[in-house]
């Protein structure tokens, strides 16, 4: 099988990692892949069932019964297939960001998605986002970025999506939000988020998109040809 590239891309909520992974991966003709959202759909699923993401033995019992699949439509966007179901739309609520959070943290889960993830490292040229792909998933990714910023710029960010939207929002919730799924996303025991030694952090609190863009290229560019 030929050589395939891959940039590893982790970080806490709200850093940008989705908003600046699709555009390099659209620069540089990779595939990007939103771990996160496999999470997403494992927690949806789990809901669906009416399971609580803390409760370990239905946990375990229920996922034996879900299919977690990815696809790529023609603009190259993923979607994410729950037992043969497009669920992408569904998966985007602050309360299954929650719910993935706590369930993500269960290792019968992390295993359970741990090769789907590498097989696509495998067969293309992958930007990855997600909190432990340059730590566990990718550990030999030729580049890392941890991505980062203030939580308070983060939430900020969410909360001016969610206006533009047309959404209802309230920034010191959103905070919260943020805060609390930073503490159980950085204190599990399996495959924590933190960052890995061989990668390079870069802080987006000052940053525009394009600035970003160009930081992670000129990192990536003196590891592979970009
Ligand atoms: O990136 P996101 O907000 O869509 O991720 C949702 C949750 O999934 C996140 O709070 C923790 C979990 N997650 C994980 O544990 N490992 C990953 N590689 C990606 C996400």
């Amino acid at each position: 099988m030929a050589k395939t590239y891959s940039i590893a891309i982790d970080g806490p909520a709200g850093a940008g990692k989705s908003t600046i992974a699709k555009r390099l991966a659209k620069e540089l003709g990779y595939y990007y892949v939103d771990t996160g959202a496999i999470y997403r759909t494992v927690a949806y699923f789990l809901d669906l069932w009416g399971v609580s993401p803390k409760d370990i033995d239905n946990v375990n019992r229920y996922i034996d019964e879900l299919t977690v699949g990815i696809e790529y439509d023609e603009d190259g966007l993923q979607h994410m297939i729950m037992n043969g179901m497009d669920v992408t739309g569904e998966i985007r609520t602050q309360d299954i960001s929650q719910k993935a959070s706590l369930v993500s943290a269960h290792p019968c889960v992390r295993e359970m998605l741990l090769d789907m993830q590498r097989d696509v490292a495998k067969a293309h040229n992958v930007i990855m986002d997600g909190r432990d792909i340059g730590t566990v998933v990718l550990p030999k990714a030729d580049v890392k970025i941890f991505l980062t910023a203030d939580p308070e710029v983060r939430a900020k960010r969410r909360y001016d999506e969610l206006i533009a939207k047309g959404q209802k929002a309230n920034f010191e919730t959103i905070l919260k939000e943020i805060k609390q799924r930073d503490y159980q996303d950085t204190h599990r025991e399996i495959a924590p988020l933190k960052m890995a030694r061989d990668s390079v952090k870069v802080d987006t609190s000052n940053l525009d998109i394009d600035q970003v863009v160009a930081e992670i290229k000129a990192i990536a560019g003196k590891k592979i040809p970009v």
